[in-house]
This record gives structure tokens, C-alpha cells and sequence, in this order.
């Protein structure tokens, strides 16, 4: 059964940004509900990032509201948005590699709540995301010396150990085979549904994302131009040819289980 509740955690109303002259966000409307599983599709270039750097307080807009639990975030510094519940994974982790795994995880439960526990009860709880990613051998071990697959989860680790009630991923799988896609997939519906945390997910590959969320919005040139479930979506004809590519139907139905549906 899906955690998703009725209830809005995040709200974006008529978010504005520019850089320069250039328009990276135009008037979009977000909404985010508890325990949700959101995929956020788009070109290269459309606004997905600086969209999640808004909401994470990295970026102010130029006009528009974000709003966090019924209150207004936009013009908090990014370490009390964390603070507030909002965590946020990198696609380049920004760790530090001379400390351990769990050095790195505790920094998030240390310096990312808002009432951070005794060290004693830290230690544990860190070692609890550790396992929960997959990383429960590696606490000890320099995250200098990790591949890229392992950074990446410690930084989800380190990102959860921060207690958020919404995560913000940003291309997790770029360069991942299927097998250790399929691998994230599970991982974060495991998240959603084992800590009830909502999911905000920019990604790429579009069959890791329509088989996975509840819901995807679609974003070109900084415009929301679709929002549906991942049914509706693979079927609109505009997203198919705009963001998918011909033929993307065939593959997408398959994938799906929806061939010929239409
Ligand atoms: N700090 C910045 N200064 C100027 N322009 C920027 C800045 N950050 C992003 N842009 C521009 O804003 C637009 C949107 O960029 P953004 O990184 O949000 O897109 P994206 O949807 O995440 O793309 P990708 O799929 O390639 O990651 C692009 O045209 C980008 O060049
Ligand atoms: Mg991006």
C-alpha cells in the first residue's frame, strides 16, 4: 500500500527564476504530498536542477512562493531548509573523502537535524542509513577510496540521516547498468515506504522512472507542460514526441505492460 497521503508537504506557487536575461523558471506550480514518489522529466537544460536548488534554498527565485508545511521557505539559507525536513542527494556527491563512510554520515546527523542526538545514539542511527543503503561493510573505510555507485549511496545515506520528510534526488542512475538501476528503484521505494519519506526525482532514464513514481511532471524550457501518472504520461502524445523520441512508445509500452493500448 502506498504511504501517500493526502496531505501537501511542498508547494511551489508561480516560481520565477532568470539568469541574466534567460529564462530558467517560468510560473511553475509544484505540488509535493507526504510520503509521495514524484518523477521530474525534461531535456537537457530545462530547469530541473535549478528547480530543486530553489526548493533546497541554494537558489533564490526571482518571484513566486516555496512553501514547506504551509510555510514559506524561499529566502531561508539551505542548512535551514535541511533542517526544516527537506534533504538532498547531489548527482556529484559533495563528501568529504578523507573521513570514513560513517564519518560522513554522522555529519548529516549531527549537523542536519534540528535536535541532533548524543554521539553515542548518533553513532547508531548512522549506522542504521548505512545499512539501510546497502553500505552496513564500509563504515569504516575512506570515502576517498569508494567507486562512484558507493559515493552516491553514502550520500543518500548521509542525506537520510538528516530525518528529512522529503528527499531531492538528482540524477541518481546516469552511467548505472539495469541491474544496479533496478537496484535504486527498489532502494527508494523502500525509503518511501519503510520511513515514509516523499521523493522528488529528477532522472534521465525514463523506464526507471515511469516504473517506479506515482506521479511525473514534466518540465520544458523552465514550464510545467504535463503532470500525470506514469500511464497518462507515457501516453501523451506531446511527451512522446517532445522528450521521449518516436519510437519510444513501442519501447515504453512494453516496459510498461501498456503496448497497444492505444
Ligand atoms: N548559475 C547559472 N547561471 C547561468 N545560467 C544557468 C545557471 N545554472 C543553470 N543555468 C542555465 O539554466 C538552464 C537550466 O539549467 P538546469 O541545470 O536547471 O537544467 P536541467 O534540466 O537540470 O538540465 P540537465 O538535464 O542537463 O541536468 C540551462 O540553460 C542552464 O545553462
Ligand atoms: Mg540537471
Amino acid at each position: 500500500m502506498s504511504p501517500q497521503s493526502e496531505e501537501i508537504l511542498l508547494r511551489c506557487c508561480e516560481v520565477t527564476k532568470r539568469f541574466g536575461g534567460l529564462v530558467v523558471l517560468w510560473e511553475v506550480n509544484l505540488e509535493v504530498r507526504r510520503g509521495s514518489l514524484i518523477g521530474l522529466i525534461g531535456p537537457n537544460g530545462a530547469g530541473k536542477t535549478t528547480l530543486l536548488n530553489v526548493i533546497s534554498g541554494l537558489l533564490q527565485p526571482d518571484s513566486g512562493r516555496v512553501e514547506f508545511l504551509g510555510r514559506l521557505i524561499n529566502g531561508l539559507p539551505a542548512h535551514a531548509v535541511v533542517r526544516l525536513g527537506i534533504g538532498r542527494v547531489l548527482q556529484i556527491p559533495r563528501l568529504f573523502p578523507h573521513l570514513t563512510v560513517e564519518e560522513n554520515v554522522l555529519v548529516g546527523v549531527l549537523f542536519g537535524r534540528r535536535k541532533p542526538p548524543a554521539r553515542e545514539e548518533a553513532q547508531e542511527e548512522a549506522r542504521k542509513f548505512l545499512t539501510l543503503v546497502g553500505l552496513e561493510g564500509k563504515h569504516r573505510e575512506r570515502v576517498g577510496k569508494l567507486n562512484t555507485q558507493e559515493k552516491r549511496l553514502v550520500d543518500l545515506a548521509r542525506a537520510l540521516a538528516t530525518e528529512p520528510r522529503m528527499l531531492l534526488v538528482d540524477e541518481l542512475m546516469s552511467g548505472l547498468s539495469l541491474v544496479e538501476m533496478e537496484r535504486y528503484t527498489t532502494l527508494l521505494r523502500r525509503i518511501r515506504e519503510q520511513l515514509g519519506v516523499a521523493i522528488l526525482w529528477v532522472e534521465h532514464v525514463m523506464e526507471a522512472i515511469l516504473g517506479t513514481v506515482d506521479e511525473v511532471v514534466v518540465l520544458d524550457h523552465g514550464a510545467v507542460i504535463a503532470q500525470g501518472s506514469p500511464a497518462e504520461i507515457a501516453q501523451d502524445p506531446l511527451v512522446i514526441e517532445a522528450y521521449l523520441g518516436t519510437g519510444a512508445r513501442e519501447v515504453l509500452g512494453a516496459h510498461m505492460g501498456y503496448a497497444g493500448s492505444s
